[in-house]
């Protein structure tokens, strides 16, 4: 097992039970991101770093005709995401499976190369090379689709006390905000020749950020 499984294993064996009830009150902005993902019927879409699959099952229940896949590294929050798919009735519009969001190979996990639409929500944070995962993410892509990305922001519109407390919580779960997300996207998009955007959201809370490939 990698150092990163066992790490988000280790996190994850207890927290994963109450992980969904405590994360809504701060991992804000992953419904606007489902929201913007608008697939069309047909498309595929993948979530890196999929947790319990809180996300996949929202979108597959707002977007009916699309078909999801989920990438985490931990076995343990798989185990939730599988069990939490069983009981939405969504296995067969949903597969999730074990891999590294900085090198996995989806032919052999998902059975295709490239997805329409592909999603971080709160993970790049939580993974030291995220640089990597996020060329990763941009490299499965298809020709027309789209990577969107929410995290953690800069919040540059939030009092500075509240920031530094944030920071300094996030800190005690290994969560680090990366304030250079937003120009991070853009270069490794532009090398790519994709188009890109990023915008604060709530004050800077969070950021999305797309990055958009020419059909
Ligand atoms: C904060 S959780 C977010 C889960 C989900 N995206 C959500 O919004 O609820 C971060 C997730 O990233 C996963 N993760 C951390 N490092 C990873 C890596 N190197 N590759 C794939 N997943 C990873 C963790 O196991 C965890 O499930």
């Amino acid at each position: 097992m990698s150092d990163a499984a066992a790490l988000m294993d280790r996190m994850y064996r207890r927290q994963r039970r109450i992980y969904n009830i405590t994360r809504k009150y701060y991992l804000l902005g992953r419904d606007e991101a489902i929201g913007r993902l608008d697939p069309g019927p047909g498309d595929a879409v993948l979530e890196i770093g999929c947790g319990t699959g809180r996300n996949l099952i929202k979108a597959a229940r707002v977007y009916s005709r699309a078909r999801f896949y989920g990438l985490d590294v931990s076995r343990e929050m798989l185990a939730t995401a599988e069990a939490a798919i069983r009981r939405a009735g969504l296995k067969r519009r949903i597969a999730v499976a074990q891999g590294d969001a900085t090198a996995f190979d989806p032919a052999p996990l998902f059975g295709r190369e490239a997805f329409e639409r592909v999603m971080i929500c709160y993970a790049l944070s939580m993974i030291p090379p995220w640089r990597e995962a996020l060329s990763r993410a941009l490299d499965v892509v298809a020709p027309g689709g789209a990577l969107h990305v929410v995290d953690f922001g800069g919040c540059a519109g939030l009092p500075a006390p509240f920031k530094a407390a944030l920071r300094r919580w996030l800190a005690a779960f290994d969560v680090t905000p990366r304030d250079d997300l937003g120009e991070t996207l853009k270069a490794l998009a532009d090398a790519r020749g994709l188009a890109s955007g990023a915008e604060d959201w709530r004050r800077g809370y969070a950021m999305l950020a797309v990055a958009r490939r020419a059909a």
